[in-house]
């Protein structure tokens, strides 16, 4: 299997995209990349937070939220038809048998979940991510939001022949059938990567448990995995880390510096049990 990992800066449609990170608008290289090409994509697309205000803890300090350029959009509109662009290529470039999983909180999951349904998508599951350390509602206004959900699907109803490794989630689950309410913490700990100050690098880095179990569930050895939205590449640290392929698109090439000193350190850990990704 092929171990090197390509960083692609001018993505021009020729190049090999096996274990690569394309730096660019995944919607422009989506279209340059041949149809059915993928056996699996997990998207993590920008969650449109629309945050009005800073907010900050009872101690006033700053709590780190997602106020990213990435994921301001002028309008339920303007974020509806980014998502239904995003979706149609991807649509194309997955395999017929493929399957998709689109991770969201409440503030885009169900508007992503309709336009996946409206373009003929078919849903297979929604899991539940239950987050086992979720941030307070510091103001105490509303509930704990402690939840994101995945939703898995295919590129259409009469699809059958898409994975899913029934026995391995089986195994996982102590023997008994894997349900659709995963808990897993937050990413935190060494898992988190953060700079020499302790800033975290990315505001919305994945545990990568949660990635591994969707890749171990749908996808086979050697299968190659899709992530459009790569930023920290946790999905292809996690592809790699099983033996499946990967392509990932980020348009911030400040992450994938980071993301490439993961797969450097997981090279380094890949026979050893313990997977620091951060030294
Ligand atoms: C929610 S984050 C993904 C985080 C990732 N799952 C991880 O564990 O690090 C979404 C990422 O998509 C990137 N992004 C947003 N719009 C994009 C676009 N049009 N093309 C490519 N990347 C984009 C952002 O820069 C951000 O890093």
């Amino acid at each position: 299997m092929e171990k090197d990992i390509k960083r692609i800066d001018n993505f021009d449609g020729k190049a090999d995209i096996v274990n690569s990170i394309i730096i660019g608008d995944c919607i422009q290289v989506m279209k340059m990349i041949k149809s059915n090409s993928f056996d699996m994509v997990f998207a993590d697309p920008p969650y449109n937070m629309q945050l009005q205000n800073e907010l900050y803890r009872p101690n006033k300090t700053k709590v780190d939220g997602v106020e990213d350029k990435w994921d301001k959009f002028d309008s339920f509109k303007s974020y509806d038809e980014f998502t239904k662009d995003w979706l149609k290529e991807v649509k194309r470039v997955m395999k017929n048998s493929a399957t998709l999983w689109v991770i969201g909180s409440y503030h885009n999951i169900f508007r992503v979940g309709s336009i996946l349904q409206d373009l003929g998508f078919w849903i297979l599951n929604d899991i539940v991510w239950i987050k086992s350390n979720p941030m307070p509602n510091f103001r105490g206004v509303r509930f704990t939001n402690a939840t994101e959900t995945l939703i898995w699907a295919v590129k259409d109803k009469k699809i059958k022949n898409y994975t899913f490794n029934y026995e391995e989630m089986k195994r996982q689950n102590g023997g008994k059938q894997m349900r659709n309410d995963w808990y897993f913490s937050i990413c935190n700990g060494i898992e988190r990567l953060r700079d020499d100050s302790g800033k975290k690098i990315h505001s919305t880095q994945k545990p990568l448990s949660l990635i591994e179990r969707a890749i171990l569930a749908s996808t086979k050895e050697g299968d190659l995995v899709f992530d459009p939205f790569a930023g920290t590449c946790t999905t292809g640290v996690a592809a790699y880390k099983h033996n499946r392929r990967f392509t990932m698109i980020e348009k911030e090439s400040f992450y994938i510096d980071w993301a490439l000193k993961r797969f450097k350190n997981l090279q380094k850990n890949i026979f050893g049990n313990y997977l620091d990704v951060n030294r």
